[in-house]
């Protein structure tokens, strides 16, 4: 995990952005992560989406691609039908790689996000695992998800690429660390319509039984208009498949995440499992439970895109050095008349939250924001607030900004 922080104690920790990847990961050409940086000022066209893909089927139903030949297979080919255009990546994860590229006739450029294959995993997982997110994002049609081209075979590693529309904007992590690189001013009204865009995008997402579960600034890409996609489906789940065989194959993707945006109870299910306490029986169960965890992270999202920062490097309760968030959990209100008698501590200038210095720092977000906020970020699951209500509240309901004002904010 990479994280850098300016601890103001010992029990605070006032966390800034940084690319923080949900294994160690390296971005390519942009050393000082946190620097960030829009990647080009090259304007590209992206391709839409082909109307058929052939030879693919689902979740469960991965096709049979075990003697796979370059001459036999009817995937497209990599160095074929799919050029890369550079030899360095645009970003370079333990889980992937992500190429500039094109078509064969050269018309549109593209991204080249090849899904590398770890020797721990089974050619069925490492099947299943490039299928499972080739078959989320086809099943998407919004405007703030991102959508997918093609699949492909890479020659030689018996590996697959998605083949993406390529965002010469880059990602919103690199927006976000340019803004505050460059020291430039962003309204309150255009960071609350860049959240409103992702809690959208979720909305939808969770409409269609997919739960995201890596929801972060560098997982939402920018388009050419200023509007948000949302990406990275590695970790997604269609909750309408059976994913039960997929998951007791490959426990550890249950607790799956980026650190910093994990809700707390997955760091309970980490220890349940290694400790073969876990419930299987009731995880999958309750699976639609797992949209909850979207919604923590939208929690997180809306302080990076405030705040530039985040509240707590971890929500996980069983590591004593995350006191912050032990703090915030003890003294979270449990019902209407206790939230009512924070928010009023909240607006109260005078309040310092001696003992809760989390929340002390939620007095930062703006007023019409920090209930709702903190309703994401609720310890116990069943009780977070919900993208619908985000979307449905005095305060998000009159959000809007033109998406364009965005890259106009670039261009100063
Ligand atoms: N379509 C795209 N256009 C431009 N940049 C992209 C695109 N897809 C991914 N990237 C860049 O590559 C990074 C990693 O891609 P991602 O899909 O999140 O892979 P991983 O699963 O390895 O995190 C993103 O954070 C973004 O900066
Ligand atoms: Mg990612």
């Amino acid at each position: 995990m990479i994280l850098s922080s300016s601890a103001q104690s010992n029990e605070i920790t006032n966390v800034r952005l940084i690319r923080e990847g949900t294994n160690v990961s390296v971005r390519v050409g942009q050393s000082a992560a946190i620097a960030g940086g829009v990647n080009s000022t090259e304007t590209t066209e992206t391709v839409e989406p082909k109307a058929e893909i052939t030879g693919t089927n689902g979740i469960v139903e991965i096709p049979d691609v075990s003697n796979l030949t370059l001459e036999e297979t009817d995937y497209p080919i990599i160095s074929k039908d799919y050029l890369k255009t550079s030899k360095t990546p645009i970003y370079e994860g333990a889980n992937g790689i992500v190429l500039k590229g094109t078509d064969k006739k050269r018309t549109a450029s593209v991204v080249i996000k090849i899904i590398k294959r770890k020797p721990e995993l089974s050619q069925q997982s490492y099947l299943t695992l490039v299928f499972k997110e080739f078959e989320v994002i086809k099943k998407c049609t919004h405007k703030n998800v991102i959508s997918i081209l093609d699949i492909a075979v890479v020659p030689d590693s018996n590996e697959f690429a998605l083949i993406l529309p390529y965002f010469s904007k880059g990602d919103l992590l690199d927006y976000l660390c340019t803004l505050r690189r460059f020291k430039i001013e962003i309204s309150a009204s255009l960071k609350d319509s860049i959240f409103k865009q992702v809690v959208k995008g979720v909305k939808y997402l969770h409409a269609h039984d997919i739960v995201h579960r890596d929801l972060k600034p560098e997982n939402c890409m920018i388009d050419a208009d200023g509007i948000i996609k949302i990406g990275d489906f590695g970790y997604a789940l269609d909750l309408s498949k059976d994913n039960r065989p997929y998951l007791l194959k490959n426990p550890h993707e249950i607790y799956c995440g980026t650190t910093s945006f994990k809700a707390p109870e997955l760091f309970q299910y980490e220890a349940d499992i290694l400790a073969n306490k876990f419930d299987y029986d009731d995880f999958f169960a309750n699976m639609s439970i797992s949209k909850t965890l979207d919604y923590w992270s939208l929690g997180i999202i809306y302080w990076n895109i405030f705040l530039m920062k985040t509240p707590w490097p971890s929500a996980n309760i069983l590591d004593s050095k995350n006191g912050a968030f032990i703090k915030f959990k003890k003294y979270y209100p449990t019902g209407e008349s206790q939230l009512k008698k924070l928010i009023n501590e909240l607006n109260d200038k005078s309040t310092t939250f001696k003992n809760n210095l989390a929340m002390f720092l939620f007095k930062s977000l703006h007023y019409d924001s920090r209930e709702l906020i903190i309703g994401l970020l609720n310890p116990e699951p069943t009780q977070r607030v919900s993208p619908d209500q985000l979307l449905n509240s005095n305060w998000l309901s009159q959000v809007y900004a033109n998406p364009k004002d965005l890259l106009l904010l670039m261009k100063k």
